[in-house]
């Protein structure tokens, strides 16, 4: 019912969208062909020409989303790239909250399946873990979250160590240990079989074929020992359930709430977190766009703006010294999916057309670091394509190989075409590659 509702207000919406001529962005790859559709849209277009042409590009709006401009090893933010000019700002979610929410996610599952946990029966719960990236900040809180949570961390420089434990059948890795939980008056070792990180030998990170090879390699070697699968993402997730766990019944546990994987609970997978990739793709837009219109910058966000939207207070939180967005996140388990399963519907709060004559059309450069990555192609994309349309940018959306971050750059030679820029890095320590660009 729900749904039939959300799907006959975009059917609205993009009828009321072409009869007013307003921006026919989505996958617009040529930037040339965009903003020319029609009459109102050209006029929206070259009041946008005009306007960007007066701006240098170092004084264009610039939001960083997904990878937090941070050093890869220490994750101590990047100050100076989060400060580039005053209308610059970072869009992601609360890492550590989602990553404790995972950890928990995971618990509340041994703790409610006590009788079955323990497949062989040996009185420890065994886990493997797929890690994304060792220098991606969300990666490391994950990795940190699931080893709190089952109390398998061990501290090292006033932190749970998120280093890769490779393998550990027999418990004896110095980067974890074992943990104890007590459940219904019984007592189990919580063990972390195994743990890598999943990146391919070409340098792609969060890779899930790599996942699903991993899983292999570990049944044969750990078998029934393993209890539990616990991925830092619903890709590598899905890879290994695909590939193992759903045949052998074990719960798999992921991040992200992709639709698939979504899906998949209703077949046996343990749960995921949703990120809240509605309220991110809507304020990695949203800034810029009160940016150009030269507004407060929580118009829409936390003030409705003049067509109505407005985020709701406990979907996200800004933190001014870090110039940052964090999206709240939410479990999805098999008591609340069914509200999840299309993770590419817009939040309803935020999906009011924008006015093109109050907001006229302007052109943004947005890349996307990896167009395989699982979650920013299948999920968050998609939403920056629906906002797009409903914020009246005309966004040219670009994707990397995941790997390097020149065939990106390479591919920002004409900032001067754009009124504004979004940024996901391959590499968090590489801001410097993109605002030098913006510099010259
Ligand atoms: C997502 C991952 C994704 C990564 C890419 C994370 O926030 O959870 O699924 O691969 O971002 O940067
Ligand atoms: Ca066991």
């Amino acid at each position: 019912m729900k749904k039939q509702m959300a799907l006959l207000m975009t059917a609205a919406m993009v009828a009321s969208l072409s009869a007013c001529g307003g921006s026919s962005s989505s996958s617009s790859t040529t930037a040339a062909a965009s903003g020319e559709s029609t009459a109102a849209a050209s006029e929206a277009a070259s009041q946008g020409a005009a306007a960007g042409g007066a701006v240098e590009n170092k004084d264009k709006p610039v939001v960083w989303f997904n990878r937090q401009p941070s050093n890869s090893s220490t994750g101590e933010l990047d100050m100076t790239a989060l400060n580039f000019n005053k209308d610059t700002y970072y869009v992601g979610f609360d890492a550590t909250q989602g990553a404790e929410l995972q950890g928990e996610m995971v618990k509340d599952y041994i703790e409610k399946n006590a009788d079955t946990i323990d497949r062989n029966g040996d009185g420890i719960i065994g886990y493997v873990l797929a890690i994304g990236d060792v220098g991606h900040n969300d990666s490391v809180a994950r990795t940190r979250g699931v080893r709190k949570a089952l109390g398998t961390g061990v501290e090292k420089d006033g932190a749970i160590d998120s280093s890769p434990a490779g393998t550990n059948a027999d418990g004896s890795s110095a980067v974890v240990q074992d943990g104890t939980l007590e459940v219904g008056g019984k007592s189990f070792k919580v063990r972390e079989l195994a743990s890598q990180e999943m990146k391919n030998s070409a340098g792609a990170t969060w890779d899930a074929a790599t996942a699903g090879n991993a899983i292999g390699t570990w049944a044969s070697s750990l078998g029934d020992q393993i209890d539990i699968v616990v991925s830092n993402n619903d890709g590598m997730g899905m890879a290994m359930f695909n590939a193992w766990s759903e045949s052998e019944k074990v719960p798999t546990f992921g991040y992200d709430a992709n639709s698939d994987a979504v899906a998949a609970i209703a077949n046996g997978y343990g749960g995921t977190i949703s990120q809240h990739t509605d309220v991110q793709a809507y304020l990695t837009l949203r800034v810029l766009r009160n940016a150009l219109d030269g507004v407060d910058i929580d118009t829409g966000i936390g003030t409705a703006d003049d067509a109505g939207n407005k985020l709701p207070d406990d979907s996200y939180k800004y933190v001014a010294d870090e110039r940052s967005y964090y999206a709240l996140n939410v479990a999805v388990t098999a008591d609340n999916y069914q509200d999840f399963t299309d993770a590419t519907k817009t939040m309803e709060d935020v999906s009011k057309q924008l006015d093109a004559s109050t907001h006229p059309t302007k052109k943004v450069w947005l890349d996307i670091y990896n167009a395989a990555d699982n979650f920013l192609g299948s999920t968050y994309q998609p939403l920056l394509q629906k906002y797009d349309d409903l914020l009246n940018l005309d966004v040219e959306y670009i994707g990397g190989d995941g790997q390097t971050e020149s065939n990106i750059t390479n591919r920002l030679g004409n900032p001067g075409q754009y009124d504004a820029f979004a940024i996901n890095m391959v590499k968090t320590d590489n801001a410097a590659s993109y605002t030098s660009l913006l510099s010259q």
